[in-house]
């Protein structure tokens, strides 16, 4: 049996990888005193594999819960899960806490206050170290304007673009554990949203860049705005980091896009027909300003006066979203994704060594450094590529002329050296343990069509209904040049038909897999997106309602931890540090398949997460406790 179809079989190449212990071992100080130090070690020891957890992964403890249909959340005896943020509850801005209207009759100017639309990725970032005191950090990624406005669409107006982009971006809250149960703090001066309107600056080899200018920014250097914001990860320098995804939607082409902006997959009218009223997005007029977004956003949730910088030298792709591991030396790696169907993974590996000095020390550490693109060889190797002008095929003659257009450009880049083409990457997430790097392949079922890429090894389903995930481990440290990888689990159902659909999943069934994250102890926890279209018909009829599954990697057992409501998806899985509480965050209970809510009739398909007769389904974050106080998922 091919090692692609063994998902329990090991990394073949384990012992390549140097020991990261000397890290961790206060008696090897002459060790770290002649490289990375002992206090930043310490400091960055979560992120350090090797630092943080033993080697061997930890159990699950919890009894798993059944596939469900129902329009509530499920979590295992023992567990409670509590909304703690929704949809258009005021994030706390001291003397701007306008109440939320459940007829969606909240102005632009008041949800520009409030939580945005379609909860996403998320992540915790504790005060003082505290476990029951800290930030919340979370992405807005997109909006049903069927939903947002009482009326829906009809008729579309410039008001509603204005909602519209006030109801996307970025939050910030403050968050305590007490009188039994979290809370969000209302006022924090911590309290933020990002909008349409925010300033963000531009960092790396795009600033300036001549196809980042527009006439409202003639410097290139200052953008209005994060969009489409989709997974996100947590620096070892406290920030926040998001992936602006399928941005494309968001602008109008017209008739004749360029070869470059179809590249894109930019159509004749964005599907949020935000260019209709606001001739930024539509490209006809202002070119540039596609160029502007694609990229990983940085954002210090500590700072509320912080202008949040778009890191350009990690390229421009549909990122789902960016996660850092650091090298022996202490230098950043950032790992990332396109979840777009055979597009690339990429990785950045930081010129500079991380500062002691939180995110005002490290302010621009993410603007210099290599980026390279991943290769999956046949023999379950793998091939780092750079992305350097000058270098191989990235030349002047073909169209690179500078390191700019080579990362505004990078599917193009990425197109010429090689890459493989994945069944797109969503989340990725490091162990601590072992260093190894996991992927999540949501699905494809494009692959292997008529007129479409076939399937590779590592990629290996044609019509890829039900995804997989990879791992990797790279030889020597996270900056090397290559790799050896297999995978986890190719998600299925064994009572199908169709040999391709059955997976190798040991344990309980799940599809489409999407959110992901180590907890402290070493258990992955995987999110699932099933579009609603998919959802509890066909193949997926056994699967139940989106979910969120515990696995132990080092036997690849797979157990059900939550599921949701109806036509959601589950995502944003963010730990304490105690491992005691987990956020998660539930997008787009009731949407409806391949088209908007009816404003008509908005509790149609779902009423989570308040079932007021008069509201409508909320996106919302569920903070997830055992009732005895314990570690989640023991
Ligand atoms: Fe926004 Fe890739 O899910
Ligand atoms: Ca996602
Ligand atoms: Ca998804």
């Amino acid at each position: 049996m091919s090692r692609i179809y063994d998902p329990l079989k090991g990394i073949s190449n384990p012992s390549a990888r140097p020991s990261m212990l000397a890290l961790c071992d206060a008696s090897r100080r002459t060790v770290l005193r002649s490289g990375f130090g002992a206090a930043a070690a310490a400091l960055f020891a979560p992120w350090v594999a090797g630092c943080a957890t033993p080697a061997t992964a930890a159990r699950l403890g919890f009894k798993g819960v059944p596939a469900s249909r129902a329009d509530a959340v499920t979590v295992p005896e023992g567990y409670v899960a509590e909304v703690i943020t929704r949809w258009g509850d005021p994030v706390g801005i001291a003397g701007a806490m306008p109440a939320w209207r459940e007829d969606a009759g909240n102005t632009a100017a008041e949800q520009a206050l409030q939580f945005g639309m379609h909860h996403d990725g998320m992540q915790f970032y504790p005060l003082a170290g505290s476990s029951t005191h800290g930030l919340l950090a979370m992405n807005h990624e997109y909006t049903d304007d069927g939903l947002l406005h009482p009326d829906g669409l009809t008729p579309w107006t410039a008001d509603k673009v204005k909602k519209a982009q006030t109801a996307v971006g970025l939050s910030v809250c403050e968050v305590r554990f007490e009188q039994g149960r979290w809370q969000v703090q209302r006022p924090s001066r911590h309290a933020r949203r990002t909008t349409m309107a925010t300033p963000f600056a531009v960092g790396g080899p795009a600033a300036g860049h001549r196809l980042m200018q527009t006439a409202a920014d003639p410097a290139g250097r200052t953008v209005l705005g994060t969009l489409a914001n989709c997974a996100s990860g947590r620096t070892p320098w406290g920030t926040y980091l998001s992936g602006e995804e399928n941005f494309q939607f968001l602008f109008s082409g017209g008739d004749s896009p360029t070869p470059d902006q179809r590249r894109w997959g930019l159509v004749r009218s964005g599907w949020y027909r935000w260019g209709d009223h606001d001739e930024r997005f539509d490209t006809r007029r202002n070119p540039n300003e596609f160029n502007r977004f694609g990229w990983v956003v940085e954002l210090d949730p500590e700072d509320p006066t912080s202008t949040p910088v778009k890191r350009t030298a990690l390229g421009r792709a549909v990122h789902e979203g960016a996660w850092v591991a650091v090298t022996r030396d202490g230098r950043a790696v950032v790992y990332s994704g396109e979840d777009a169907r055979f597009e690339y993974i990429y990785k950045f590996v930081s010129r500079d060594r991380i500062a002691p000095g939180g995110a005002k020390a490290n302010a621009e550490l993410l603007d210099h450094g290599t980026l390279y693109v991943a290769r999956f060889d046949a023999d379950g190797s793998g091939r780092w590529l750079p992305m350097a002008q000058g270098q191989g095929p990235l030349t002047a003659a073909n169209g690179f002329a500078d390191q700019g257009e080579v990362v505004i450009r990078s599917r193009q880049a990425a197109d010429l050296l090689g890459a493989t083409p994945m069944d797109r990457a969503e989340w990725l997430a490091v162990s601590q343990s072992t260093g190894e790097v996991y992927c999540t392949l949501t699905n494809n079922e494009r692959r292997g069509r008529p007129g479409q890429r076939g399937v590779d090894a590592a990629n290996p389903r044609a019509n890829n209904t039900f995804g997989h995930i990879i791992r990797w481990q790279e030889d020597g440290d996270f900056d090397g040049q290559t790799m050896r990888w297999n995978h986890l689990v190719l998600a299925g159902d064994p009572a199908q038909e169709r040999p391709e659909a059955r997976g190798t999943i040991r344990g309980d069934l799940f599809a489409c897999p999407d959110g992901l994250a180590f907890d402290p102890a070493g258990r992955l926890w995987i999110c699932t997106d099933m579009g609603p279209r998919a959802m509890n018909q066909g193949e997926m009829a056994r699967i139940g309602n989106n979910q969120m599954l515990a696995c132990d990697v080092a036997t690849g057992e797979v157990r059900r931890f939550l599921t949701g409501p109806v036509n959601c998806e589950v995502t944003g899985p963010a730990f304490t540090p105690d491992g005691r509480t987990l956020f998660v965050n539930i997008q787009h209970p009731g949407e409806t398949p391949g088209e908007r809510n009816d404003p008509a009739d908005p509790r149609k398909v779902s009423n989570w997460p308040d079932f007021s007769p008069g509201g409508r389904p909320r996106s919302a974050t569920l903070a997830i406790r055992r009732l005895d106080g314990g570690v989640v998922g023991t």
